[in-house]
């Protein structure tokens, strides 16, 4: 497999084929993804929530996105990978966003960055970043960053007026230069509509079926994390339960001596060694 660039993904959008996105933050998921052929990949800062277990994205620094990019793309090599800029990494200039973009393309490799917001400073945030020859994906509608300012965690662009704001920022974030779109959380026909007006490829999560492509976090679509479950996710798998279970089965078997068994789960010595070995522990009293 040969990894995609921007030119595929805008071949794809012509041709009408999906594009498939999924989040990883490991290098043993990131190898599973590629080996199951995804397109893109996002190092989400998500993973403060699915990883690092804290309850929001705010504290999520660049080192932490840094060190899960470093894996991701070490186990995706031919996945184009797009690094999520955390909280407060772009939010004070310009001049910070280009450095903190640079930082994921000459220490992690990614192929792209992404930025959470719609307004004209995100879009100064964009220009800066392309023209400084990186990547640049947007990311509109249920922003995590700005959860304060949205009320929550909950569905953007639901009354008319909201949804025409968003269709808005769309467009001024692909004249700002972002080669892609997130959209997050709105109605399928906000999502449509911006997909039909877009010359840029636009990704949706819970944005409906008609944008160019879909993205999961792949903790909530395998059912490995519990503690909320968006209405838009659906569960392929339930590895979660699995794995309880195989945790289960183990402690179960070493607290009643069943594992490991001897010649099945241990190492071999000749007999000679072992009597010899023997001899040794014996005379050393
Ligand atoms: O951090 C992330 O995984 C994201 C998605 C929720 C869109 O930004």
């Amino acid at each position: 497999m040969t990894k995609k660039n921007i030119h595929n993904f805008n071949e794809m959008v012509e041709k009408g084929e999906k594009i498939v996105y999924l989040t990883a933050y490991d290098y043993l998921t990131a190898k599973m993804q590629e080996k199951a052929g995804v397109d893109m990949i996002l190092v989400g800062d998500s993973l403060g929530m699915v990883t690092l277990g804290y309850d929001t994205t705010f504290p999520v620094t660049m080192d932490d996105m840094i060190r899960h990019c470093q894996a991701v793309r070490r186990g995706a090599p031919e996945t184009f990978i797009v690094g999520d800029m955390p909280y407060m990494s772009y939010q004070h200039s310009d001049e910070q966003a280009v450095a903190n973009a640079g930082r994921f393309v000459k220490e992690a490799l990614v192929d792209a960055v992404k930025l959470e917001g719609g307004g004209p400073m995100m879009a100064s945030r964009i220009k800066a970043i392309q023209e400084a020859g990186i990547l640049v994906m947007g990311h509109i509608g249920l922003t995590p960053q700005l959860m304060g300012q949205l009320g929550g965690y909950k569905a953007q662009g639901r009354s008319a007026d909201a949804a025409v704001r968003i269709v808005d920022q769309a467009k001024v974030l692909e004249e700002a230069g972002a080669f892609s779109i997130l959209v997050e959380g709105v109605p399928a026909q906000v999502g449509k509509a911006i997909t039909e007006l877009a010359g840029i490829p636009i990704l949706g999560i819970g944005a409906g079926s008609y944008t160019h492509g879909q993205l999961l976090i792949y903790a909530d679509m395998v059912g490995m994390y519990d503690n909320f479950t968006p209405k838009f996710v659906k569960k392929y798998a339930e590895v979660g339960n699995i794995l309880v279970e195989a945790f289960k089965e183990y402690t179960e078997e070493v607290r009643s001596g069943s594992f490991p068994v001897d010649g099945e789960h241990t190492y071999k010595m000749k007999d000679e060694e072992i009597e010899t070995f023997e001899k040794k522990l014996k005379d050393r009293g």
